[in-house]
C-alpha cells in the first residue's frame, strides 16, 4: 500500500465546511464550481455509514454507500470531486471509524473527525465536542485512522477556554500524524450569535506547526473578499465556510455572487442530475430563499413534492 499522507495540499485554500444535510452532493458540486478548493461532506455517523454497502452507480456516474435496510443513499461521490472531498465522520470510537475509513476510502480525499459539535444528540454518544474533553480518546481515533488508512486524516475542534489550553490540544493532537486541523474561532458553550475570535487563532497559530483551517466568521460575509479577510485575521493557512455558503454558495466566487434565481436554478439542475432526495433539495432551496419563501412564488416551491414539481 502506498501512503501518502500529504496528498491532499492544506495551504491557501478556501473550503465549504461540513454541514449536516446542506453539504450533499448537488451542493459540493456548486460550491466547487464556484471556486471552492476543497468541499466537506455533511457530519455522518459511523453506525450509519458503517452498514452501507459501496454501489456504483452507471446511469448517474455516482458512487453510492447504500443503506441495505432501506436502500436509502448515506453518501453520494462523483469523479467531478475526486481529489476534492472530504468526508466528515462522527465518531466516538476507533474501531468503528476505521471500519468507515476503509469502506470509503478509495472514493474521497480526505477523512475528518467531528470534534466541535455541541448538539446533545453527538455529546451524548461521546462524539463531537465531548472528546475534546477526553484527548486520550481523541488521540486514539485518530492516531488509529493515521496508521492504517491511506489518506490524510483531520478533526474540526473548538476553542477551550483558553489560548493556552487549545494550543496544548492542538500540539497534542499533531502528535497523531493528522494532516491539518479546523478549528472553529468559538468555544463550546458559543453560538452562532456570539461573535467569533479570529484573535485566538491567531495567536495559536504563532504557536503550532500544523495546516490550520480556520472558521467561524462567516455570518456578516456577503463576497468572496470577506472570506479572505477572515483567514487574514486568523492568520490561518486555509479558512472554511458554512453559514454564509449555505444562504448563497456563490460567495466562493472571486467575481462576485449570482443573483438568486441563478443560483437556485444551477442548483437545481445538479439535484435532477444527480439524483438527490425532494426533502433535503427542499431544505436546501429554503435556505437560499430565506424570506423569500412566504412570497407567492416561494408557497408554491413549498407544496412541491417531487424534483419534477420542483423543477
Ligand atoms: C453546521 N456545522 C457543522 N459542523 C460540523 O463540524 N459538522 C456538521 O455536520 C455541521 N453541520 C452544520 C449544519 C449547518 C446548517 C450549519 C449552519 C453549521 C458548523 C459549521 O461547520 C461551522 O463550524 C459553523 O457554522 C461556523 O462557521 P460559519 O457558519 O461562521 O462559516
Amino acid at each position: 500500500m502506498t501512503i501518502d499522507k500529504n496528498k491532499l495540499d492544506y495551504k491557501n485554500k478556501i473550503i465549504l465546511a461540513p454541514m449536516v444535510r446542506v453539504g450533499t452532493l448537488p451542493m459540493r458540486i456548486l460550491a466547487l464550481e464556484c471556486g471552492a478548493d476543497i468541499v466537506y461532506s455533511e457530519e455522518l455517523i459511523d453506525l450509519k455509514l458503517g452498514k452501507c454497502v459501496r454501489k456504483e452507480n452507471p446511469v448517474l456516474g455516482t458512487v453510492d454507500f447504500v443503506d441495505p435496510c432501506d436502500g436509502s443513499v448515506i453518501f453520494k461521490t462523483c469523479d467531478i470531486e475526486k481529489g476534492k472531498v472530504v468526508l466528515q465522520l462522527g465518531t466516538a470510537c476507533h474501531e468503528r471509524a476505521l471500519a468507515v475509513g476503509k469502506l470509503v476510502q478509495n472514493d474521497i480525499a480526505a477523512l475528518d473527525i467531528n470534534m466541535g459539535c455541541p448538539k446533545e444528540f453527538s455529546v451524548k454518544g461521546g462524539m463531537g465536542v465531548a472528546l475534546l474533553g477526553q484527548p486520550e480518546k481523541a488521540k486514539k481515533i485518530l492516531r488509529t485512522l493515521v496508521e492504517n488508512l491511506k489518506i490524510p486524516v483531520t478533526c474540526k475542534i473548538r476553542l477551550l477556554p483558553t489560548v493556552e489550553a487549545t494550543i496544548k490540544l492542538v500540539n497534542d493532537l499533531a502528535t497523531t500524524g493528522i494532516a491539518a486541523i479546523g478549528i472553529h474561532a468559538r468555544t463550546r458553550y458559543e453560538r452562532p450569535n456570539h461573535r467569533p475570535h479570529p484573535e485566538a487563532i491567531r495567536e495559536i497559530m504563532k504557536a503550532v506547526e500544523i495546516p490550520v483551517i480556520c472558521n467561524g466568521g462567516s455570518k456578516g460575509f456577503e463576497l468572496f473578499e470577506d472570506i479572505e479577510k477572515f483567514r487574514e485575521e486568523c492568520g490561518a493557512d486555509s479558512v472554511m465556510v458554512a453559514r454564509a455558503a449555505q444562504l448563497n454558495v456563490s460567495i466562493f466566487r472571486k467575481e462576485g455572487v449570482l443573483p438568486m434565481d441563478d443560483l437556485i436554478k444551477k442548483y437545481l439542475k445538479l439535484c435532477v442530475d444527480y439524483d438527490n432526495t425532494p426533502s433535503n433539495t427542499k431544505y436546501c432551496v429554503q435556505s437560499i430563499l430565506q424570506d423569500q419563501q412566504e412570497t407567492p412564488r416561494g408557497r408554491k416551491f413549498l407544496n412541491c413534492q417531487t424534483l419534477q414539481q420542483i423543477w
